[in-house]
């Protein structure tokens, strides 16, 4: 028996099985992969913790025949997933200019102007409404459920309600605030379940020229990219175009427009106005609906290969972590990133491999990764660099490498595990 067709007598407390698609309806599905029962991919451990009390749930990912979400098969509770929630926006180089683009992209091309209201959906610290207010002299407010980050928010000048974005929060900002002209969420949508409430809220808080604008993973990425460690219990959905547009159009908006962008492995920033609004579809969302088709995605083959290309790379990376071991080189994690815990969880590697992770984030550190208890360093805690960092963030392989290049040069290299693990030495030019 499949684990979507599991009974609900089995459907634990904490755990809701899928069943219906919750963009088409349809309970025609494919399954792609299983990785098996993984930790959760934020669920760092204290080292005073018990290891025998840490809990895994299935990671598996289905395809809906009808529309092609891309779908976790197991929904953990938001309360559980979110209730210690480590995660905080990295403070890189990188994001910040992202930030800074997605602001100008909303003033130059859709004319967001001063004093307009921007709603962001899982504003975390407020970085990317500080970056609208700087660019737009925009009106800002953060929806935010994780209260230690709200605070954080509200610390820096950024008003957040501390709570989940739905329809009733939709209804209570609009009456509070009047209507947004922007209602954004940047790695948020692909995290909730009832997407359905959540654009019922957006479309009643939009003003009637307004745009609901998300940035999510790309499916498309996900699989040419095979950035399967992005796979974890907080993404629910990968979205192709097509599906988005479905979605939208069933909930009284119209895509309008779309934008690819490199950030966390493939994202697409992608546009929808009110369908009575004065909005247009753009010439990018068609042509990449499309390429969509024309490139196998509304069939069960191109899911197929992904599986096989995903368990490839997983075994190939093992070999190579483990073959650098058996050689006496010792190898370290560079990230403890979510991505990282999918990796190291799905390709059995764990502390035998790897001697610790550094990472810069000080409420990861100190404490162990989910189910492969390695000890995360601060960076400045290093007292002997290894051989080969394994770079669990490779997202930010560019900065990393380039940040890094005095390690490259004098110590060893770098692993990159995806789309094929690569081994990377010597000299890397500063951008
Ligand atoms: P992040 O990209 O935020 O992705 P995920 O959603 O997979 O967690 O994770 C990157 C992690 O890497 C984050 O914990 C911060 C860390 N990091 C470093 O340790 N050093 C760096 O230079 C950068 C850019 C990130
Ligand atoms: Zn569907």
């Amino acid at each position: 028996m499949s684990t979507h067709d599991r009974t609900p007598e089995s459907t634990d407390d904490v755990v809701r099985y899928v069943t219906t698609c919750r963009v088409c309806g349809s309970e025609e599905w494919q399954e792609v992969v299983s990785f098996g029962e993984v930790p959760l991919a934020n669920g760092f451990l204290e080292v005073t913790d018990s290891v025998a009390q840490e809990r895994a749930y299935p990671l598996e990912v289905i395809s809906c025949r009808e529309c092609r979400l891309l779908s976790l098969t197991a929904v953990v509770d938001p309360q559980v997933l979110y209730r210690t929630y480590s995660y905080v926006t990295s403070d890189s180089e990188t994001m910040a200019r992202h930030m800074r683009t997605v602001a100008e992209l909303a003033r130059d091309r859709y004319g967001l102007a001063e004093g307009d209201l921007v709603v962001e959906l899982g504003s975390n610290t407020g970085d990317q409404l500080l970056a609208f207010r700087e660019a737009v002299g925009a009106r800002v407010l953060g929806v935010d459920p994780a209260r230690n980050l709200a605070r954080i928010a509200e610390d820096r000048g950024v008003p957040t309600l501390p709570d989940y974005f739905d329809s009733a929060t939709a209804r209570a900002v609009a009456g509070e605030h009047g209507k947004a002209s922007l209602i954004l969420g940047r790695h948020v949508f692909a995290h909730i379940d009832d997407v359905a409430d959540v654009l019922a809220g957006a479309r009643e808080l939009l003003t009637e020229d307004g745009l609901f604008t998300i940035e999510v993973p790309y499916a498309v990425d996900l699989v040419e990219r095979l950035a399967f460690d992005t796979i974890y219990h907080e993404h629910l959905s990968y979205f192709l175009i097509s599906t988005l547009d479905r979605l939208f159009s069933r909930h009284g908006l119209r895509t309008v427009d779309v934008e690819r962008l490199a950030v966390h492995g493939g994202s697409v920033l992608v546009s929808a106005g009110r369908a009575d609004g004065r909005w247009q579809t753009s010439e990018r969302v068609r042509e990449l609906i499309a390429a969509e088709r024309d490139g196998g995605y509304l069939s069960d083959a191109r899911y197929e290969a992904f599986a096989t290309r995903v368990r490839r790379t997983c075994a190939d990376l093992t070999a190579l972590v483990r073959g650098l071991v058996a050689q006496g080189h010792r190898v370290a994690g560079y990230g403890a990133s979510a991505k990282g815990t999918t990796l190291l969880n799905i390709c059995g590697l764990s502390s035998e491999e790897l001697e610790f992770c550094t990472d810069t984030t000080p409420q990861k550190q100190g404490r162990l990764t989910p189910g492969t208890h390695i000890p995360v360093l601060a960076p400045g805690d290093v007292t002997e660099q290894p051989d080969y960092y394994l770079l669990l963030a490779w997202n930010y392989a560019e900065e990393i490498l380039a940040k890094e290049s005095r390690f490259l040069n004098e110590h060893g290299g770098f692993i990159v595990p995806v789309p094929e693990p690569t081994v990377r030495t010597g000299a890397v030019s500063a951008k």
